[in-house]
């Protein structure tokens, strides 16, 4: 028996890394999903797995920070599996730089992809989610429905990401927000601050071979100096960074019926590191 058989999970940034970990753990609990990244190419290959593997999985390509993607992805979900079970808002990429030389298009575009475009998710779900809610409840029936947010150790302040940590720390707020906002629709909102996880965004620099998240028009390098990188193992307790499984485990938990009297919270995943 499949603990998530019959719902469908909507995850951004699921091409790669944590949201891709999280999604084929999902699709193995029998859930329907529909991935979304930048890049058409992972996408396609997470579709590919997930429907090879005898699931269920959808793509809806593009940037969360479009005006109508978040129209667009909620209606992919409506159009394929008639429904939305599950919402999580995963997909990220840092631009850092210290405040004085930050630019408002630096400042902007983070803030729109890890704070903006969840709120928009959530709000284009609203229609479909209290529908099927005021459905149920005149049924007599309960049935829970889950939205994960991905915030970062970062939120309690990281020198060099003004952006990044303001946003992964508004997106608490908007977990808590809608935490009692949607209680009433039998919404479960939470949240996981990741600590230092192995994944294309916290690779080692390579200088000019360093790997780009082309959005908007931009190439931005992502990954982090070797020296931060070996700072972070040190002050972390389990004495290694997580694997991209391990930190889908954590949304997981929140994902599942056992986190069905949980809402409004904020767990770190970081081997220990980490206090939001
Ligand atoms: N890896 C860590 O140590 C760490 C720590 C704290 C928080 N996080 C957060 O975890 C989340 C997942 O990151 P990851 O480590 O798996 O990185 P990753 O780079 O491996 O995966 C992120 C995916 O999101 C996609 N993406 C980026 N911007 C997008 C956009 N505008 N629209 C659609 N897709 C987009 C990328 O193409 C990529 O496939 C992010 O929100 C990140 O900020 C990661």
């Amino acid at each position: 028996m499949t603990k998530l058989a019959g719902k469908t999970a909507l995850i951004t940034g699921s091409g790669r890394g944590i949201g891709r970990a999280l999604a084929l753990k999902l699709a193995s609990e029998g859930a329907r999903v529909v991935i979304n990244d930048l890049d058409a190419d992972p996408a396609n290959e997470v579709v590919e797995i997930i429907r090879k593997a005898g699931g269920e999985a959808v793509a809806c390509v593009g940037s969360v920070t479009a005006v109508d993607f978040a129209e667009r992805f909620v209606k992919t979900a409506v159009d394929n599996y008639k429904g939305i079970d599950i919402i999580v808002n995963n997909a990220g990429y840092t631009w850092d730089n210290v405040v004085q030389k930050m630019t408002d298009e630096q400042w902007y575009a983070i803030i729109d992809c890890h704070l903006t475009a969840p709120f928009r998710i959530l709000r284009a779900a609203y229609p479909v989610i209290s529908a099927a809610a005021k459905a149920e409840a005149a049924a007599g029936k309960e049935v829970f429905r889950k939205v994960v947010n991905v915030s970062s150790a970062a939120a309690s302040g990281n020198a060099g990401q003004a952006n990044y940590s303001s946003a992964k720390a508004g997106i608490i707020g908007l977990t808590k927000t809608m935490s009692k906002e949607w209680g009433r629709l039998k919404v479960n909102v939470n949240c996981v601050a990741f600590g230092h996880i192995e994944t294309r965004l916290t690779e080692a620099l390579a200088g000019e071979a360093s790997k780009t998240v082309d959005v908007e028009g931009r190439k931005i390098k992502v990954g982090i100096q070797q020296s931060f990188i070996d700072a972070m193992r040190a002050m972390t307790p389990l004495g290694r960074p997580g694997t991209a499984e391990e930190a889908a485990g954590s949304l997981y938990l929140f994902c599942s019926p056992e986190s069905d009297y949980i809402s409004g919270q904020v767990i770190v995943c970081g081997g220990g590191f980490g206090n939001v």
